[in-house]
């Protein structure tokens, strides 16, 4: 797989220029930036190695229209409002988890262990799509068992985020975020600087 070394940012720089992308312009992800993307997830740390990771591609654009329709605004599943901004994207991956090889190891605490698992994959994806030019959302506010039935998911395996993926112009304003004198606490809890 071969990616222009000149369009890729470091790291550091990634995880500060990473934003939540909701409007994307239209241009089609090729299949390769979208592989360096599920591989960067593939890579992720996972309790015991045990990778319960999934990646379901959705390019079909009734397809993505019948995702959104899963999807609602908020916490508020009953709001009747959809997340319909997803629509500008060139594709969606919707990722999914796989409980069984982490509770066969972990027992219940193999659910939890499981999505942070997901979580990580999830982050490395986000700061990937950073690194190519590409933007991406972490989307969570669909309902479950509807998105599981539309892409025909089988029972032991959970769709666990939407992200969007897809080329964008201009750049969204940094939403405020806690300074560091504010979250770190140093050899006991409440002893901050
Ligand atoms: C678990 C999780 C679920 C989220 N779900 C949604 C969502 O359903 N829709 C959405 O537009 N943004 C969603 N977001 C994005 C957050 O709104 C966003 O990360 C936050 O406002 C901070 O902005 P930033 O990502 O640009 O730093 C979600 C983020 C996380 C981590």
């Amino acid at each position: 797989m071969y990616i222009k070394e000149e369009i890729k940012i470091d790291c550091l720089k990634a995880i500060k220029r990473r934003r939540s992308i909701r409007r994307y312009i239209d241009r089609d992800v090729t299949e390769e930036l979208l592989k360096e993307v599920i591989n960067a997830g593939r890579l992720a740390p996972s309790g015991g190695n045990m990778q319960p990771w999934e990646f379901i591609v959705v390019r079909e654009r009734d397809k993505i229209k019948e995702v959104v329709e899963t999807t609602f605004v908020g916490f508020d599943s009953k709001s009747g409002q959809k997340q319909s901004w997803l629509e500008t994207a060139s594709l969606l991956i919707v990722v999914c988890t796989d409980y069984k090889r982490t509770v066969a190891r972990y027992g219940e605490m193999g659910r939890k262990i499981a999505l942070m698992d997901t979580s990580a994959a999830i982050e490395n994806m986000l700061l990937a799509a950073t690194s190519l030019g590409l933007g991406s959302c972490w989307v969570s506010g669909f309902n479950q068992e509807e998105l599981a039935k539309l892409l025909e998911i089988p029972g032991q395996i959970e769709p666990v985020a939407i992200l969007p993926l897809g080329y964008f112009e201009g750049m969204t304003k940094s939403p405020s975020k806690f300074s560091l004198d504010e979250i770190i606490h140093y050899e006991r809890y409440g002893n901050l600087k």
